[in-house]
């Protein structure tokens, strides 16, 4: 990039950034659930379309595709926000918070959207300075399994791309500070839905009956072994049990118990054995004492892993623009990201942007009913995305 464009992008990401709030503050406003993204496609859209040079197209029902066309062809930069909400009651009380009862922006998604939003209208003022093609992804439904970006690659959104780069606001780090993972970073989150049944009764005559509570107790007990006792120390893996329901009242023994929960692992090979092991377990302790049971296991999204010379960028783009202080390099984690169905398309990496401010009260986890962010951290985001779309482009 030549001296002036990088000089014109400090300054026109600059004038950008009362925009990103104010967008921001709008999506968190409007907030809808997965799949259901209707309004805010639309304003993604004709936010986009204000900008000109940009190509837009709609590849979902609720997504929305820019194509951003240097002038000297190059490799094609794929940037990717999502943009749903949760099923959540906002408790905020700031003049923005959630118009739509029991919806809300509680994992910073509107703040995603924003970014790449701004991100959108300082490269469209570059595109005679931009080798190659930038394309944005505002994917829908990443909180809802299939997910959003499963159905984008399906749509062909992919074809042609050289490398992929995607955010996400994360509160738990501050804001000023970058996380960068090299290699596995979040984890495959599965489901399983276990029905043991036995036979119900009388509570004072428990020889009349098979006891699902007592056995479903059981089986949630040796799931534990697992990962205590089956699995390698050296590889992760998470097995929780979320929900335990059976009965009605303290003197019937139910007929059935329903468990639910998940599965998280990086490793393919050992993510493929978990269900067989879950099986096993269940179909031994219920066996064991004369019940049957059902037992259903569903695949998530893929994990999230890295690529290492996306990743190097990536963490030279950090130590560039914001100095080695702002340099987190971050362990995995075992949350899930359908970011993975890009990945599987053409390398990429995806990043933390730091959103928490323990002197301003901005603590609470994502998926929390008073999450927020700090807004600063907004425009630490579209920094990284238009450093670094000179630095793989050019
Ligand atoms: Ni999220």
């Amino acid at each position: 990039m030549s001296a002036d464009a990088m000089l014109n992008v400090k300054d026109l990401a600059d004038e950008v950034k009362e925009d990103v709030i104010r967008w921001r503050r709008h999506l968190h406003e409007n907030p809808e659930l997965s799949f259901q993204e209707e309004k805010t496609a639309q304003f993604i859209y004709d936010t986009l379309a204000s900008f000109g040079n940009l190509e837009l197209s709609r590849p979902t029902k609720t997504s929305v595709m820019a194509r951003l066309i240097g002038n000297q062809p190059g490799k094609v930069l794929a940037i990717r926000a999502d943009m749903d909400a949760l099923p959540i009651q906002e408790e905020n009380t700031f003049e923005f918070a959630s118009k739509n009862p029991g919806v809300m922006h509680a994992c910073g998604h509107d703040g995603h959207t924003a970014m790449l939003l701004g991100t959108a209208k300082v490269l469209s003022q570059l595109a005679s300075e931009i080798k190659g093609e930038v394309r944005f992804f505002f994917q829908h439904a990443e909180e809802l399994f299939p997910g959003g970006a499963e159905e984008m690659v399906q749509a062909g959104v992919m074809d042609g791309v050289d490398l992929v780069i995607g955010t996400h606001l994360w509160s738990p780090i501050e804001k000023g500070k970058v996380g960068i993972s090299y290699g596995p970073m979040m984890a495959a989150p599965d489901t399983f839905h276990i029905t043991v049944k036995g036979k119900g009764g009388h509570a004072a005559l428990p020889h009349d009956t098979i006891d699902s509570i007592a056995i479903a107790a059981q089986v949630v007990t040796n799931l534990q072994h697992i990962v205590s006792r089956n699995t390698d120390p050296l590889d992760n893996l998470v097995v929780s049990v979320t929900q335990f329901i059976g009965g009605t009242t303290h003197n019937v023994i139910p007929g059935s118990v329903e468990l639910c929960g998940t599965v998280r692992s990086f490793d393919a090979k050992l993510r493929e054995a978990v269900p067989g092991k879950m099986e096993q377990i269940v179909k031994g302790i219920t066996s064991a004492h004369g019940a049957s049971y059902d037992f259903k296991y569903v695949n998530g999204y893929r994990p999230v892993i890295n690529d290492e010379q996306v990743t190097k960028v990536l963490e030279e783009t950090v130590l560039e623009v914001f100095g080695e202080e702002a340099l987190d390099l971050m362990r995995p984690n075992m949350g899930g990201e359908d970011f993975s169905a890009f990945q599987q398309k053409a390398p990429g990496a995806f990043f933390y942007v730091g959103a928490g401010n323990r002197e301003m009260g901005i603590t609470y986890p994502h998926h929390h009913a008073r999450f927020t962010i700090d807004e600063d951290a907004l425009e630490i985001g579209v920094k990284m995305f238009l450093h670094a779309t000179f630095k793989f482009l050019n």
